[in-house]
């Protein structure tokens, strides 16, 4: 199982699947907030909206399109 570390902690996610699909799996729905404060999350699940960015490993990515590899590091609310 790869190690994925989510804001400077470290979980055991399943391997193959995106990071969204292993930070919803963690319970973590909410990824970041809009400019007013909003909570904001994954809507298509398909790369269109761009909803479900975030850093992983330093760059900017559509979270359900990148499959999870070990020790990415992904950052919460870091738009
Ligand atoms: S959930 Fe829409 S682009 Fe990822």
């Amino acid at each position: 199982m790869p190690e994925l570390n989510v804001g400077g902690k470290t979980f055991q996610v399943k391997e193959g699947i995106t990071v969204l699909a292993a930070l919803q799996n963690l319970g973590m729905w909410k990824l970041r907030n809009s400019v007013s404060g909003e909570a904001r999350g994954a809507l298509c699940g398909m790369g269109v909206c761009y909803e479900c960015r975030l850093q992983v490993d330093g760059k900017t990515e559509k979270t359900c399109q990148v499959i999870v590899q070990q020790n990415m590091q992904v950052m919460l609310n870091a738009d």
